[in-house]
């Protein structure tokens, strides 16, 4: 069944139920060597999944819980080895949605990635969902829709190092201050930096030259969309603006605000053949910097 929570819509089953599990790799084409993140509600639960939690594991606990960050630790033996992909560590994350809370408080703790098909962007409604997985899954608990929009921070602490896997909803700065101390950042460590899949085709310019280029091109003809970033895009696109042929999306860099991965399935919706975003600003920080993520991640097979 598909639920809410503060970033995402996730997909879930009982984490201890292998039959269920399966049925989540199956629903959204998965492949059978990507773990996914266990759900839970209360401390008790974590203890019955991780192996052992250091000190550090709990002092993020302790202060990101329920919250929009992933820890991953050495496993217990009893998580089944379809849950955490074969390895020897599972992910654990306890969200804030109230939904999320209640429905894991009743069901145990739940085994759930994000509820799209596996390569699609991140459901923020669940009409997302549906878009992708109707027919396919049980139900979708809909709550409207979520809050952030961006998935959690992933970091790694099984193996006595701290290592960010993706960037999220906590921003890898404020690790660093509970933690003292720099933390790595390793994307391509996790199977997640994958291209998204849309039929529309996204172009992220480089640079403002390119821009330009890319906006000439790619007006003959074509069905386009731009997307601006407030605060820093301003004077781009003011020739094009009133251009009929353009549909213009703004999005802020510096808010999480539920929108990127709504831009990416209203392009598709609407027809949209490209959709080309504006250069992305140099030296971003915080959340920012994960919406910049993303939104390379979009347009990475272009790149
Ligand atoms: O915000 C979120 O984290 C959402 C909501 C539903 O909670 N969940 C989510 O799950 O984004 P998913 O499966 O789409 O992304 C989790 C990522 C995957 O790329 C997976 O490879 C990685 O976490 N992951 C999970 N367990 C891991 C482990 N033991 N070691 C390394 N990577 C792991
Ligand atoms: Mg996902």
């Amino acid at each position: 069944m598909a639920f809410p929570t503060e970033t995402v819509y996730g997909l879930g089953a009982s984490a201890f139920c292998p039959p269920a599990v399966e049925k989540i790799f199956i629903a959204k084409g998965r492949p059978a060597s990507n773990p996914l993140l266990v759900h839970v509600s209360n401390f008790k639960q974590v203890e019955d999944i991780a192996r052992e939690i250091t000190p550090s594991a709990r002092l993020l606990m302790d202060n990101f819980w329920p919250g929009p960050l992933s820890i991953i630790l050495p496993a217990r033996d009893n998580v089944p080895d379809i849950v955490r992909g074969g390895k020897d560590s599972v992910g654990l994350r306890m969200p804030s949605h109230p939904v999320a809370l209640a429905l894991i408080e009743q069901a145990g703790p739940l085994a759930a990635p994000s509820a799209n098909l596996s390569g699609r962007p991140s459901p923020v409604t669940a009409g997302h969902v549906k878009n992708d997985l109707d027919g396919r899954i049980a139900a979708v608990l809909d709550a409207g829709a979520t809050g952030l929009g961006l998935e959690s921070t992933i970091i790694d602490l099984s193996n006595g190092r701290f290592r960010v896997l993706r960037r999220g909803g906590i921003p890898v700065e404020e690790l660093e201050i509970l933690l003292g101390e720099k933390v790595e950042v390793n994307l391509s460590a996790s199977e997640q930096f994958v291209h998204y899949q849309t039929s529309t085709r996204v172009v992220l310019a480089g640079n403002k030259e390119e821009f330009q280029k890319c906006l000439e091109e790619l007006q003959s003809g074509l069905k386009l969309g731009v997307v601006i970033y407030d605060n820093y895009s301003n004077g781009l696109c003011s020739l094009y603006e009133f251009s009929n042929q353009l549909k213009i999306y703004e999005l802020d860099l510096e808010t999480t605000n539920n929108k990127l991965y709504s831009i990416l399935r209203d392009a598709e919706a609407e027809g949209l053949d490209v959709l080309l975003f504006c250069p992305l600003p140099l030296d971003l920080t915080g959340t920012a910097s994960s919406w910049a993520d993303r939104i390379r991640q979009a347009a990475s097979k272009f790149a």
